[in-house]
């Protein structure tokens, strides 16, 4: 059964991680023009948030 994690990066987006490989980053800022993808705004915005992992499956 395929592991997946979602991990929430210091002041940045929720990583989508498929037995260990990221398959996805999707924003959590709220600012980016790709939604629901990160486009690397949150380094611009001040977004701040801690990170933390769940594991889902
Ligand atoms: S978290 Fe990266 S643009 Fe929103």
């Amino acid at each position: 059964m395929p592991e997946v994690v979602v991990r929430s990066t210091e002041n940045g987006p929720n990583l989508v991680v498929l037995d260990g490989k990221v398959v996805a980053a999707l924003c959590r800022c709220g600012g980016s023009s790709k939604k629901p993808y990160c486009d690397g705004t949150h380094r611009k915005n001040g977004f701040q948030a801690a990170a933390a992992e769940v594991k889902v499956l």
